[in-house]
């Protein structure tokens, strides 16, 4: 079964069952300050579960888009996605365990036709009600029937307050062949649970292939308050949801997601683009699955309104770019190649969901931008981390190695001794410390402050204290020097971050590849420790109010070439719809049209900023589609250049390319 007809059948069971079908509301969900993302079907749902607003009926039923992000760095492996759609169906104080149970019965073993004995239950440790719905009503014998605690079986809230209570899932197995030893009995599961026992292995949760959680039953009865209260819900209700991609992988018989129909187009696309054969070498695959998920993913995000930025939903659209291009170079592409990804995404799903076509050119936009933007620096990045002289990871791991040898050459409990290295007389912890001292000179000069602080003077101090007398055995200075040796600091992480455009995730992944950890703790006082110095800078600005806005943008210091020119061609970097006079702050968009007050940053301008006592530049800035009015111009952070107008003609897009055109005095 297609994942086409699946997505359909679901809502026409359902709505022959008295659901009404309702859209998917966008990713960015309405009026939730707490949830980054629309993560599940229920969320658009929030008010009507409260009993806040009236549903337009008590059956409802979706095919929802939703972002997860908790699992962005597995994604690449054969399960984990950061985009599905979760299809579910909704009752609002209507119907409750009884029929939530008996529809999804029917789904499962007559409308997709799955053979009954492949199918397990589990339900919430005491939750008796379902366990006898599952085992008198439909007649799962009670072998099949798991009981887990919150852990696994309790879902909610979305986000850090709202409708939750307990649920039961129903689990496709696929055979004992793909499991990690004989299933234990869900007696002797419920009783390791009870006493707090490590989990006995096999069973429906466990971490090994054998089974595919297929769908979750919400049984929603309480109210969930940010201190982490419950109350009872006006009424109890049921939320369900079942990822559409695991229920193809199911119906198709693949044990990869990339496998089902729904990925297959835009993984094709990606062999045809890089001339690679998928199912042939694991990394490869591992690279075509990121950038097909990713490419899908941001797609999706873009068409509801998503712009790449450095805080929030902007911030985890950038990353998945980012990771993106880093996966795509692996396979060869040095060239943008996401917006052809986007582009098979876009026609594989426009059908299901119109907002992909009807945004096409401005998600192809977007991530044309990004894609530009991050590729002028991805290079010399990667460079500082790995090049082969000085690089921030080949300098760790040319003194790990030193520090094995050292290792390797000192007797426990620890002894110096005289020994001859290159004709010279050396005793092993000399010749160690001699390494130590050496390493600043292996990284960038810019670094070497900080390596020194870091890494030279903490294994300086630990070598101190290895001696005959010492209580530090040689087993313990090893542990203590790796761990000094493997953590990249948070001040590298952020040198790379804010020269090059790494984001600290995407660091923290390439240093998992060469057995090093990553210092996010001092990444974030190091952030925090630039936002306070810009703010104190802007406590002087004058003419614009500093608006947190204009640092999120994430666009670099614009060019100005007013020197010499007074026209130029430039692209739209950031778009802004400005704040009406006095009133909140303007607002990054993708696309302004006629009659709009805006604000736009170029890559590089002609105009000149009001600074000391000159005003700024008044013009026209064109694009392919319309025409902008530029009324002022001014830097409202350092390095940024505003043009502030009207749109007088047609409309403007982010990323296109624009004239820009100075009034002559
Ligand atoms: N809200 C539940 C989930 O996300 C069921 O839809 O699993």
């Amino acid at each position: 079964m297609e994942g086409d007809r699946i997505r359909s059948s679901f809502l026409q069971f359902f709505q022959d069952k008295g659901h009404l079908i309702m859209p998917s509301s966008s990713l960015i969900p309405a009026g939730d300050p707490t949830l980054l993302f629309t993560s599940a079907g229920m969320v658009q749902f929030k008010p009507f579960f409260m009993g806040e607003a009236t549903p337009p009926s008590r059956r409802l039923t979706t095919s929802q888009k939703s972002f997860r992000t908790t699992d962005i760095d597995e994604v690449g492996d054969h399960k984990h996605l950061t985009f599905f759609e979760m299809l579910g169906n909704f009752s609002i104080g209507d119907y409750f365990k009884k029929d939530a149970v008996a529809m999804a019965w029917e789904m499962v073993t007559q409308s997709f036709g799955i053979s009954p004995e492949r199918v397990y239950a589990t339900i919430y440790l005491d939750d008796e009600e379902a366990y006898s719905h599952w085992r008198d009503d439909i007649g799962i014998p009670e072998e099949r029937i798991y009981r887990y605690g919150g852990k696994d079986n309790w879902w909610g809230p979305a986000g850090l307050e709202g409708p939750c209570g307990p649920c039961s899932e129903l689990h496709y197995d696929s055979g004992a062949e793909h499991g990690c030893g004989p299933l234990v009995s869900p007696d002797v599961l419920t009783a390791a649970q009870r006493n707090d026992d490590p989990m006995p292995t096999c069973h429906p949760n466990c971490d090994c292939e054998r089974f595919v959680e297929l769908w979750n039953l919400v049984f929603m009865q309480f109210y969930q308050d940010l201190e982490g209260n419950r109350t009872p819900l006006p009424a109890p209700s049921i939320d369900t949801g079942m990822g559409l991609e695991r229920a193809a992988a199911v119906l198709q018989n693949k044990r990869n997601l990339y496998e089902t129909d729904l990925f297959q187009t835009i993984v094709q696309g990606i062999c045809e683009l890089t001339g690679k054969k998928y199912g042939v070498d694991a990394e490869t695959d591992y690279a075509i699955r990121v950038v097909a998920e990713h490419g899908r993913g941001v797609s999706f995000l873009i068409a509801d309104g998503v712009v790449p930025g450095n805080e929030g939903r902007g911030y985890v659209l950038r990353r998945i770019i980012r990771r993106a291009i880093r996966y795509g170079r692996r396979l060869g592409l040095q060239e943008p190649f996401l917006t052809e990804v986007a582009s098979i995404a876009i026609q594989r799903f426009q059908a299901a969901y119109p907002e992909l076509a009807e945004n096409r050119e401005h998600i192809l936009r977007v991530i044309s931008l990004e894609e530009d933007r991050f590729a002028q620096t991805f290079e010399r990045g990667l460079l500082l981390l790995q090049d082969e002289n000085n690089g921030i990871f080949t300098s760790r791991t040319s003194l790990r190695d030193k520090l094995n040898q050292f290792i390797d050459r000192l007797p426990s409990p620890p002894q110096n001794f005289a020994m001859t290295v290159n004709d010279q007389q050396v005793t092993p912890i000399g010749l160690f410390a001699a390494q130590v001292e050496d390493a600043q000179n292996w990284v960038q000069p810019i670094l070497r402050p900080y390596f020194h602080r870091d890494v030279v003077k903490p294994l300086q101090t630990l070598l101190d204290s290895l001696n005959p007398n010492s209580p530090l055995s040689v087993e313990r200075f090893h542990i203590e020097a790796k761990a000094i040796i493997n953590r990249v600091s948070g001040v590298e992480l952020f040198l790379l971050y804010d020269t090059y455009g790494f984001p600290p995730e995407l660091t923290a992944e390439i240093a998992r590849e060469h057995s090093l950890e990553v210092d996010m703790v001092v990444f974030g006082d190091e952030m925090e420790k630039r936002r306070s110095q810009s703010r104190a800078a802007h406590t002087f600005q004058g003419a614009m109010e500093m608006l947190p806005t204009y640092e999120n943008l994430g666009v670099g210091t614009v060019g100005f070439v007013g020197y010499t020119h007074i026209d130029q061609r430039s692209r739209i970097a950031a778009l802004l719809v400005a704040a009406t006079e006095g009133e909140g702050q303007a607002l990054p968009v993708g696309h302004v049209v006629k009659g709009q007050r805006v604000e736009l940053v170029l890559d590089s301008t002609p105009f000149y900023a009001e600074a000391g006592g000159q005003l700024g530049d008044t013009g026209i800035i064109s694009g392919p589609n319309g025409r902008v009015s530029i009324e002022d111009t001014q830097t409202p952070v350092a390095g940024l250049i505003v043009h502030r107008g009207i749109v007088e003609e047609g409309d403007i897009s982010l990323g296109e390319e624009v004239h820009a055109i100075v009034n002559p005095i």
